[in-house]
């Protein structure tokens, strides 16, 4: 995890690393840091947030440096402290690196540079590095002796590495981390993505895994480890600034739900053509034999993204009978997974840079297996290594607790299972009725949100109770999983997701007058069997919160809340039902004072293992 900055030009690199910093924050809070050099190295490193690195630097004193590093940290190796905050330096205080990922080989290189007096002060597997480059920095170039280090690391690295004996230069290494430049006129920005470059410019280039890139401020030269000097393209962003800003919201989080109306739309946009019936999707990169020889379907994923995946599965296995299962990454990677020919695995991650989930990828890419990948951020590097995918063009997401990327995930989704349906049993009309059905989704979106305020006051209602249940059926057990996750993650209560009907398996006995019992109860097939669990949990006196569709007065009976939503296609419901779910567990956050956009403990891009 953490999130690495360098700059060099003509700015004050103080201001310019730390207002990127603020931007990477989501990638980990536990603590900040930045070195600068000219003729000397300055550094400054502080536990906690940006903020209170913040706090302690005068930037006008430090406007002379324009050429810098910078850090936040997720821990991993050793406590949040000031002493294991990055940047770290050599003996001497001459060079300062920062770096995002995990050194597996540290306590062995640890050992070695003791024996030649190397004095590692801190926890970290992050400061063997520059005491490594430190030993190769007598006889070579910092470039050269960046380059004899990394080569002696085992595990992964973003890395930034300056020195005041070469303050005209950055060098950058990537294996496993994100990283990218930003080329700007007449100064380069690199971070470990590309909300902290935005503002400074669009034309970037992602390092390539075993890369080390010399940067200058008006040129830069890029190093394969195996193959020496390469050319490398610079490539465009396409989003802008306010996409990353919180436009009035109190939190990203707030703003990124209320978005969603419009993320799905992106979702969908371009890749329907109604009036044939036809949906488009030009990323997969299948040839026709490789559609119809698709037998199965694996999903990879973590977190809320496994979610989606599994929607996913109801989707797939209903719409296209093709038989579908759903992994966990960190699993899948390490249980001999049977694959075989006919299988197609799709992993599924917002960030595009999840460890796991990657790993997962190469297993199965290992194997012979053709990988897609459904992705939101452009450039990362599951997407890149991938053989295809479809982009969920949800633009950034910064609150920790994905929210507009689920539904734009399942958004993908239910168009990827009509693309498979309509190559088997389902025909062109009902595509058609489909695709009408899924247009009108973002409006319905934007009725639910417009009762905000009336979740709001269920959520003040709830706001103390130290556990909850979720329940759902069918293609809505899944949103009773998330809708629990969403609610554990930022307001740290207890919360479970279960099939409604496994209730009476177990968690039943939990349930007395001081557990709210969250329904996910659309009017669907099996709405007479989710009144009967209800049924079940009143007979306990738990407290019911239903999530039901307008014009259902039956359910008055049983719920002592009911937040209504639009009825739709069984299809398209979870892409409703857990828009109040996302507002509860929001509210509950804020009213608990929790800090809902960096909840704690919790990174938006988990990089390690
Ligand atoms: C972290 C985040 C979750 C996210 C999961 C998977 O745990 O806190 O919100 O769902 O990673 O991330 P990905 O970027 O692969 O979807």
């Amino acid at each position: 995890m953490c999130g690495i900055m360098g700059y060099i030009g003509s700015k004050n690199a103080s201001e310019v690393i730390i207002n990127g910093l603020a931007r990477l924050e989501y990638r980990g809070y536990d603590s900040a840091g930045i070195a600068l050099t000219n003729k000397d190295l300055y550094i400054n490193k502080k536990a906690g947030k940006i903020s209170n690195l913040r706090s302690e630097l005068d930037f006008s004193e430090l406007a002379p440096y324009n050429t810098g590093i910078g850090h936040t940290r997720w821990a991993t190796h050793g406590i949040p402290s000031d002493l294991n905050a990055h940047p770290h330096s050599d003996c001497k205080n001459e060079i300062a690196v920062v770096h995002n990922g995990i050194i597996e080989n540290h306590s062995a290189i640890r050992q070695i540079l003791q024996k030649y007096d190397h004095d590692i002060k801190s926890e970290t597997d992050s400061e063997v590095i520059i005491h490594l480059i430190e030993y190769y920095y007598e006889r070579y170039s910092l470039a050269e002796a960046v380059m004899k280090a990394v080569v002696r690391l085992e595990g992964t690295y973003g890395l930034i590495v300056i020195s005041k004996r070469e303050p005209e230069k950055l060098i950058a290494a990537r294996n496993g981390s994100p990283l990218l430049v930003g080329i700007g006129d007449n100064e380069m920005i690199i971070s470990s993505d590309a909300s902290a470059i935005i503002e400074h410019t669009r034309k970037v280039i992602y390092l390539k895994d075993r890369e080390v890139f010399e940067i200058k401020r008006d040129n830069f030269m890029a190093f394969d480890l195996e193959k020496g000097l390469v050319d490398r393209e610079i490539e465009e962003i396409d989003w802008n600034i306010e996409a990353i800003e919180k436009q009035g919201y109190d939190y990203f989080m707030l703003k990124e739900i209320f978005e969603q109306p419009e993320t799905i739309s992106n979702g969908f946009r371009g890749r329907t053509v109604q009036d044939y019936g036809m949906i488009r999707l030009d990323g997969l990169r299948l040839s026709e034999e490789e559609l119809n020889e698709i037998n199965r379907i694996i999903f990879i994923a973590c977190g809320t993204s496994w979610h989606a995946g599994l929607i996913g599965e109801y989707l797939i296995e209903e719409y296209a009978r093709i038989p579908v299962e759903v992994e966990y990454a960190s699993e899948f990677r390490y249980r001999k997974p049977i694959l075989r020919r006919g299988d197609l695995v799709i992993v599924i991650s917002q960030s595009g840079e999840t460890a796991d989930t990657l790993a997962a990828l190469k297993e199965a890419k290992s194997k012979g297996i053709k990988v897609l990948s459904i992705c939101n951020v452009v450039g990362s590097t599951i997407t890149r290594e991938s053989d295809g995918g479809v982009y969920i063009h949800a633009g950034p997401e910064i609150g920790v607790a994905s929210t507009k990327a689920f539904t734009s995930q399942v958004t993908v989704l239910i168009l990827l299972s009509l693309f498979l349906a309509r190559r088997r049993d389902m025909n062109s009309e009902e595509i058609k009725v489909y695709i009408e059905h899924l247009l009108a989704i973002p409006e319905k979106v934007s009725q639910i949100l417009s009762n905000n305020d009336y979740i709001r006051d269920i959520a003040e209602i709830y706001k103390d109770k130290s556990n909850f249940l979720y329940l759902g059926r069918g293609i809505n057990f899944p949103v009773a999983l998330e809708g629990a996750l969403k609610l554990k993650e930022i307001s740290y209560i207890h919360a479970e997701g279960y099939p409604a009907a496994e209730m009476k398996h177990g968690p039943i006995a939990l349930i007395d007058e001081n557990m709210p019992v969250v329904f996910i109860a659309p009017r669907d097939e099996i709405y007479s069997k989710v009144l009967s669990n209800m049924e079940e949990v009143k007979a306990r006196k738990g407290k019911i919160i239903a999530i039901a569709n307008q014009g259902d007065n039956d359910i008055k009976e049983y719920a002592d809340h009911i937040i209504y939503v639009p009825p739709v296609r069984k299809m398209l419901s979870p892409l409703i039902t857990v828009i109040p779910l996302q507002l509860l567990a929001y509210h509950v956050a804020v009213m608990k004072g929790c800090n809902v956009d960096q909840p704690r403990n919790l990174a938006k891009s988990v990089t390690v293992e």
